[in-house]
């Protein structure tokens, strides 16, 4: 057996709708990622009927297409934005400010007034001076703390360590924020894009219990709000649970330490939501080999680290890369086009492409519809950013 894993593209997308894919991207200049926003709605009415003690909260930097924004605008989703643009783009298609919340811990005063004055009134924090300015230039809001998590070695993606604070700290801030005329809301944390241990929501999902119940007891404050942010799966090379199993041990750890008295529960899917909906497709530009007896293959293809495929920083995001040829598999080093050593995308894992793969040839890029258009360079080497198309 091959110690290759082939690809077969039924595992990630229904017949018609990958057929559909590809007559679409037949004839378009690649790079670019096509996204069947069919799946992205099946996706949002998945998440919603997995959590329907939930409000979502998309994470608008997963893809902030007005075509998926609409879309989700109409199917009643709040949004979880992370910069004064992405405010922008949610307001400019009528999303009112009461489905908004300010989740990035890192802003400016200027920014922070700029939300408070289009009618924004939640925001994330997880330090002193973000709360007193938030205090002081948005008073009365919402504020809700982002608390540590562990988790970083099983998500693909971790996010934990540059985002959060410690529990005593996170208990100290909420007291603090009411003594500063803000409104404790709640608690947030995510536990690592691409989470595969769902075990990372029960640890903090007891944290923030003991925080709850502390603030009650010792301060009269009365948390309303849990965030559990993202960290919900896409389908790439490694195979996680179905997003059910989430939802039903979820709750479960809801349950266990909140028994009746859930309080509201937020949720910020991205990545979940979007990934499985898109198809990156690129184009074969040389395959070569690094000596004339090297038995590795070098595949460079059109896209690359900086034309929206950074994820494969550290090899982290493993996404399906499908050919249309047949043959046998063979090691490669895949790569990206520009003048960069570092724009090299898989060198570690053994990806194993087609022994007869061509210059020209297509290759098919699943699970392409999150985080790659927005970490697109502008014009890295000359490359234009990543084009993107709608289905
Ligand atoms: C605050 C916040 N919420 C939600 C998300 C989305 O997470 P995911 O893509 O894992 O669903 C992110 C991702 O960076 C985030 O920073």
């Amino acid at each position: 057996m091959s110690q290759f894993q082939s690809i077969d593209v039924a595992d990630y997308y229904d017949k018609d709708t990958f057929d559909r894919i590809e007559a679409f991207a037949k004839d378009k200049p690649t790079p670019f990622v096509v996204i069947d926003t069919q799946i992205v709605a099946k996706q949002y009415d998945d998440m919603v009927n997995n959590f329907p003690f939930a409000n979502i909260y998309y994470a608008v930097k997963a893809n902030p297409a007005k075509e998926i924004l609409t879309l989700l605008r109409d199917k009643g989703s709040n949004f979880d934005i992370a910069s004064i643009y992405e405010l922008e783009m949610v307001t400019s298609i009528g999303v009112s400010a009461d489905r908004i919340s300010y989740g990035n811990t890192i802003k400016k005063r200027v920014d922070v007034r700029s939300f408070f004055e289009q009618g924004v009134r939640m925001f994330a924090s997880d330090s002193e001076a973000d709360l007193r300015m938030i205090a002081e230039e948005a008073p009365g809001s919402k504020v809700y703390l982002r608390i540590l998590t562990e988790g970083t070695h099983t998500a693909d993606w971790p996010l934990s360590r540059k985002f959060g604070c410690q529990n005593e700290m996170a208990y100290d801030l909420l007291v603090l924020a009411k003594e500063l005329g803000l409104q404790p809301h709640g608690i947030s944390f995510h536990v690592g894009s691409q989470q595969r241990d769902i075990g990372a929501w029960d640890s903090a999902i007891g944290k923030v219990k003991s925080i709850y119940d502390r603030l009650k007891e010792e301060h009269g404050i009365v948390l309303k709000m849990i965030n559990l942010g993202g960290g919900f799966p896409a389908n790439y090379m490694d195979k996680t649970n179905e997003l059910g199993v989430y939802a039903q041990q979820i709750k479960h750890f809801l349950e266990e330490d909140f028994g009746d008295e859930l309080p509201e529960i937020i949720l910020e899917p991205g990545r979940s939501l979007l990934s499985n909906a898109g198809v990156l497709v690129s184009e074969v530009v040389l395959i070569s080999r690094k000596s004339n007896t090297a038995l590795e293959r070098w595949v460079f293809t059109d896209v690359g680290k900086f034309s929206g495929l950074i994820e494969t920083m550290d090899e982290a995001i493993k996404f399906p890369i499908y050919t249309e040829r047949k043959g046998e598999l063979d090691k490669c080093v895949i790569a990206g086009p520009t003048c960069d050593s570092a724009d090299i995308m898989y060198e570690h894992y053994s990806y194993g492409l087609p022994v007869d793969l061509a210059i020209g040839d297509r290759m098919y890029w699943l699970t392409a519809g999150a985080y790659t258009t927005t970490y697109s360079a502008v014009c890295f080497n000359g490359f234009p950013p990543l084009k993107d198309y709608y289905l």
